[in-house]
């Protein structure tokens, strides 16, 4: 069977190598041609861990390739993965602009039967509106079936979650369609849920708020852990043990970031509004994640006195480890209020970096971790990269002007540095009162 990846793209990239992977003919298709180049001389046009390697392999036994022109590929492939971005809209809402382009063209270009799997995250009610689409763009009619079938990739271990998925949803009207579609992914071993294409719509977003309500409620915990001098992570521990409430997703941080939780939730709100409905639950969710950043900002600001005029060190500005996505991470809100307080700001980051726009005599980025935070007054951890937690701490200490570590990830040993003579600080925790 062939089949098409329409958006080259994280979620695009990903699902083309995971169907080679899986022994099909693959096409990538994308409208960018430097981005098709790129990928054809294989080349990722973002980070991602082992996807690189997969890819030139693939390239090599000729499994995949990539291409623009949409006509052709229409008419060569016979199952279709949309796979193109849907962006917020100013008012919170799904852009669904690139998925109508992809559904036209199909409609325009198919000369027989197409299987057209949805993969992009659409709010509930797209797979009837792409039927329409296609439908309305045909010249005559052709028979053809649209699928819902979200994705659940995390970054920075996309193959691995593709490869060894939780589960499969499959939302489909019809048997013979979800029989195709279950015998791409015959060789992967997990349980496949087949339900209609709104309840699978549905449940890409509700597991994304989901699991971003488990994060605001350890982040607002912690906040009370940090009055209470208890340490967030023993009660994480604690909490996690019961089956029932399930130990991921129980880090405090700075706040959850990235291109889904973010963007998810907003649209989720906006179609909830649209039904006259408030999820108010949802509503304090984002609030507690746009404000947790500044909570803890304050208390380290109350620590050194004030940051106008301090050299701060912010490490890690991608919104979590493995990968080079800025999109709403904590660090990128953080460094803005640094700004405005007035402090001066030396940026680290293994992979990611900082739009050329950001950069002034105040606030610049350097390549190695000594040079950032050389003469600094404090640093600040901002997600939880490798190398800053091996980093011997206690040799760079002496390369700091003031030895104040803010660990926005409670990613290292509080005691250890502190019998280091670190003031150290991490979320839900008062170190000095807990080591009284
Ligand atoms: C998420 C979902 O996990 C994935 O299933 C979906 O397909 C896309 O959205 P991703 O955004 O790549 O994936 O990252 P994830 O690992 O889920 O982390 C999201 C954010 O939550 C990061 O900023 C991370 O630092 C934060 N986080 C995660 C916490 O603060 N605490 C935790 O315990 C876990």
């Amino acid at each position: 069977m062939n089949i098409l990846i329409m958006g080259m793209g994280y979620v695009g990239v990903t699902t083309a190598l995971l169907l080679t992977e899986l022994g099909w003919n693959v096409t990538g298709l994308d409208p960018n041609e430097s981005r098709i180049r790129m990928l054809s001389q294989g080349v990722l046009p973002f980070y991602e861990p082992g996807l690189d390697d997969a890819l030139r392999k693939h390239l090599a036994s000729g499994g995949i390739t990539f291409t623009s022109e949409v006509d052709m590929a229409v008419c060569d492939n016979e199952v279709i993965f949309l796979c193109v971005g849907t962006p917020s809209g100013s008012d919170g809402s799904a852009d669904l602009r690139f998925i109508k382009e992809a559904a036209e063209s199909i409609g325009k270009n198919m000369p027989g039967y197409r299987l057209v799997v949805i993969k992009s995250t659409v709010p509930v009610g797209t797979n009837e509106q792409v039927v329409q689409w296609i439908t309305q763009a045909q010249l005559t009619a052709i028979s053809f079936d649209v699928i819902s079938n979200p994705e659940f990739l995390r970054e920075g271990s996309a193959l691995r979650d593709a490869l060894e998925p939780d589960r499969i949803i499959i939302g489909s009207e019809n048997d013979q369609a979800t029989e195709r579609l279950r015998s791409l992914y015959e060789k992967l071993s997990c349980p496949v849920v087949v339900t209609k294409p709104k309840t699978a719509e549905l449940i890409k977003y509700a597991a994304n708020a989901f699991l971003a309500t488990k994060i605001s409620y350890i982040n607002e915990l912690a906040r009370l852990c940090t009055k209470l001098g208890v340490n967030i992570a023993d009660v994480a521990v604690g909490i996690g043990m019961d089956h029932r409430i399930g130990a991921h997703f129980l880090r405090a941080g700075i706040g959850y970031g990235g291109s889904c939780f973010p963007k998810d939730i907003h649209a989720l709100l906006f179609t909830a509004q649209e039904h006259d409905l408030s999820l108010t639950i949802l509503e304090k969710v984002v609030q507690v994640n746009q404000s947790q950043a500044v909570y803890y900002l304050d208390i380290w600001e109350q620590l050194l006195g004030s940051f106008n005029g301090k050299t701060i060190a912010v490490l890690g500005i991608s919104f979590k480890p493995d990968t080079d996505d800025i999109r709403e991470a904590p660090a990128i809100g953080i460094i803005a209020k640094l700004l405005k307080s007035s402090a001066v700001i030396r940026v680290h980051d293994p992979v990611a970096k900082l739009p050329g726009s950001m950069y002034s005599e105040q606030l610049q980025q350097f390549d190695s971790l000594e040079e950032t935070i050389q003469d600094c007054d404090a640093v600040i951890l901002c997600s939880e990269w490798k190398p800053y937690i091996t980093a011997d701490w206690g040799q760079l200490k002496s390369l700091l002007k003031q030895p104040f570590l803010l660990d926005g990830r409670n990613m290292l040993d509080g005691a250890q540095l502190t019998s280091q003579g670190y003031h150290y600080s991490g979320i839900g925790m008062n170190w000095t009162q807990m080591h009284k």
